[in-house]
């Protein structure tokens, strides 16, 4: 079964990329297929820690083909930058292979991330500020710059001009900002040219002869199934499409080539940014799993909201994605509670849901009906196998499967490469 999609099921930083890792040694060829560098993906190898952000972690195993599909919004400086730094820890990057379809991010695109996210006051989307929604409504609106225009000057040249058209005109008139000139924005991307045309390729064509001959791909996912720009709590998402259907879209791959969907989910829940959360904590056990869980954002530094796991999330993410397994991961950060909330259905105004509600305003007033399990003490960071757990863990985990739709086929119980408990090979 060669083609394994890597989605998140909640907001984001659910381990992704400790997950596609853990796939390295299985692994011939890894695709990011959506978003930017408004990811961070942090994975542990020894006293090693990377964070990558635009590139797929699957760079870090060795002998993986590493590619950057057609989903992908590439900021050059951002995409060499995070090569030299690998290269300079002796990580091989000579493998990666950058889609001639992808879309730049480039100056204009992150002035204005942040000139609207000032705009809209109170109403902010809290975005990482790196250009992902400018680029991608640039894409849709049919003016972005794709890779493969930086090889044809006087393309590149009346494309930059179309979009900087309207452009200019809002950041004169209702920005109050400088103009920017076609000028600069071409010769900075040209500045990259010579450097990204060896990198080009029909990734599409490579991925699927890949599959042809039975090679195992991992897709990884960039944000999540709530940050989805479809599915997710609009207007409170990311500009892609981070669900399972992104995968096929965003690399050129048939959706019938995605043999298994593995949802990341963590044991709790996490979100950077604003938007409705039913299940967030704002008292000391939301502090208490913030510093426990370490959760501070890879990208940006923020603190990430917490709360504990919420079940119809989980089952929205299954239905949604196609889940065929669940990765739980995080399950250490909560040895040491007496007993354990977890959110099985929601109140709004009275009413109950058991699934999430089809309304946005619904869920932004819906509050957490919740059952509590009991919790462990015992440290759960050697356990190897799910007879290593204590009984309370294994509790756990049965009853957030049995509640969230599918099998928890690995546990994850420490930051470590091989700190996790496999029930089901994901390969
Ligand atoms: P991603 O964006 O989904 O790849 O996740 P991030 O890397 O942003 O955040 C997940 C964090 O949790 C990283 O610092 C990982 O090293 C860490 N992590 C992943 N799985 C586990 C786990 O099972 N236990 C613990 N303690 N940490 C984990
Ligand atoms: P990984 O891949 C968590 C959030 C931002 C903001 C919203 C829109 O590490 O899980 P954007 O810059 O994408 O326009 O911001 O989405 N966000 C993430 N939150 N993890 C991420 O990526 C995120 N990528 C974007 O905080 O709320
Ligand atoms: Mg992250």
């Amino acid at each position: 079964m060669p083609g394994i999609v890597i989605v998140g099921v909640q907001w984001g930083d659910e381990g992704k990329g400790k997950a596609t890792d853990l796939l390295g040694e299985r692994t011939d060829w890894v695709v990011k297929f959506n978003g930017g560098n408004n990811a961070g993906h942090t994975v542990v190898v020894g006293d090693e820690k990377y964070a990558l952000h635009l590139l797929p972690s699957g760079i870090l195993s060795s002998g993986v083909n590493a590619v950057i599909g057609n989903g992908v919004v590439v900021d050059l400086e951002v995409l060499f930058a995070e090569l030299e730094a690998l290269q300079a820890r002796g990580v091989d990057t000579s493998r990666l292979r950058v889609s001639a379809n992808a879309h730049v991010i480039t100056h204009y695109h992150r002035t204005l991330d942040k000139v609207t996210e000032r705009f809209l006051g109170k109403r902010q989307i809290g975005t990482t500020g790196r250009g992902i929604g400018p680029a991608y409504a640039d894409k849709i609106n049919r003016v972005g710059i794709r890779v493969q225009d930086l090889f044809d000057e006087n393309i590149l040249r009346q494309k930059v001009e179309g979009a900087l058209d309207q452009k200019n005109h809002l950041l004169l008139k209702v920005y109050n900002r400088r103009a920017i000139t076609c000028d600069e924005i071409v010769d900075d991307l040209l500045s990259y040219a010579d450097r990204v045309r060896p990198l080009v390729a029909d990734t599409s064509l490579l991925l699927n002869d890949a599959l042809d001959a039975g090679e195992v791909v991992v897709f990884e996912g960039g944000q999540a199934t709530m940050l989805d720009v479809d599915h997710g709590t609009y207007p409170f998402v990311t500009s892609s499409a981070a669900t399972a259907g992104g995968a096929a879209t965003g690399s050129g791959v048939g959706p019938n080539r995605l043999d298994r969907i593995v949802g990341i989910v963590k044991a709790y829940t996490t979100r950077v940014g604003s938007g409705p959360f039913p299940t967030e904590l704002f008292d000391e056990s939301g502090e208490w799993l913030r510093s426990r869980g370490f959760e501070f954002g890879t990208t940006t530094g923020r603190p990430r909201r917490v709360g504990w796991y919420d079940a119809p999330m989980a089952r929205y993410a299954t239905r949604i994605n196609g889940l065929t397994d669940l990765v739980l991961t995080k399950l250490d950060i909560l040895t040491g509670l007496e007993r354990i909330p977890v959110c099985v259905a929601y109140d709004v105004d009275g009413e109950r849901f058991d699934e999430m509600p089809v309304s946005q305003s619904d869920f932004h007033h819906a509050t957490p009906i919740y059952e509590y399990l009991p919790g462990w003490t015992q440290d759960i960071t050697g356990a190897r196998t799910f007879d290593d757990l204590p009984v309370e863990a294994r509790e756990y985990v049965l009853a957030l499967e049995a509640m969230s739709g599918t099998h928890i086929s690995v546990i994850g119980v420490g930051a470590e490469r091989d700190a996790v408990v496999v029930r089901r090979d994901l390969v």
